[in-house]
């Protein structure tokens, strides 16, 4: 079963999360993704793991030029505007996929997605050779140390050993325990030489928090990420 297989069961279950009031995409995650987008007046964005498309949508309505979003479940939202194409295939490879080749993007998006790339090099090269000048690769990743914390404490292990660790990490999904997501582990270090490996320089790494008003509001998502520490982001340009 190849990595993204699992989410053409869990592809509903993830939208019906994301859009509760108290989702860590809506508090969290979302409002530090647009604010390294920018203003997408007149961007062209290539949106790659891009769920249901709902994200593309809200780009072209609020001025892009044209999105692109590529999922491997096919599950999207219905009648999109006329500047928003919503491809179903594999992000491993995205200049192989007839409608992106040959074209460039201001903002290239891995959102959640890069751990499902066959090769993250690969695909992160191939995404770069899709930058058009000033382009910038944005790409957001759970903190390794998120499960470095679970695996400790299923395994009854340490932090270092399991940040370390290089077996392939199996979980029930947060979205759908009859799901089972396998991924390998990355450590900081992993992601950063990967983005090197690619021709790409890190212009920007963020780890966002919550506002104080979202803390006191969702007071179980801030214990959440007091001991899971939530995502980071990283900007990415071509060297
Ligand atoms: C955690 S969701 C994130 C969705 C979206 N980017 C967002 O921010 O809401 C991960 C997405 O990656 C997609 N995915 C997994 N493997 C994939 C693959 N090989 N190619 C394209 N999409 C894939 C899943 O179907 C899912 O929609």
């Amino acid at each position: 079963m190849s990595v993204g297989e699992p989410w053409r069961d869990l592809a509903s279950d993830y939208e019906n999360a994301r859009q509760r009031p108290d989702s860590l995409d809506r508090i969290l995650e979302w409002p530090m993704q647009q604010e390294v987008i920018g203003d997408p007046q007149g961007l062209r964005i290539l949106d790659l793991g891009c769920g249901s498309g709902a994200k593309a949508v809200h780009w072209a309505r609020h001025g892009a030029a044209e999105v692109v979003g590529v999922d491997i479940t096919g599950q999207f939202v219905p009648d999109p505007p006329d500047n928003v194409r919503l491809i179903s295939g594999d992000l491993s490879d995205p200049d192989a996929i007839d409608e992106i080749r040959g074209r460039v993007y201001d903002r290239i998006l891995f959102l959640q997605s890069l751990s499902y790339a066959k090769d993250q090099v690969h695909t992160l090269r191939s995404a770069r050779g899709l930058l058009a000048p000033q382009g910038r690769i944005i790409v957001q990743r759970s903190h390794p140390v998120r499960f470095a914390v679970e695996r400790a404490e299923v395994n009854g292990t340490s932090l270092g050993e399991e940040y370390y660790s290089t077996d392939p990490y199996q979980y029930a999904s947060r979205w759908n325990a009859n799901v089972t997501l396998t991924r390998k582990t990355q450590t900081i270090a992993d992601m950063l030489n990967a983005f090197a490996a690619a021709g790409l320089h890190v212009e920007r790494a963020i780890e966002p928090q919550l506002t104080p008003e979202n803390q006191n509001r969702y007071p179980h998502k801030q214990e959440w990420l007091n001991r899971h520490l939530g995502v980071v982001l990283f900007v990415l340009r071509a060297i």
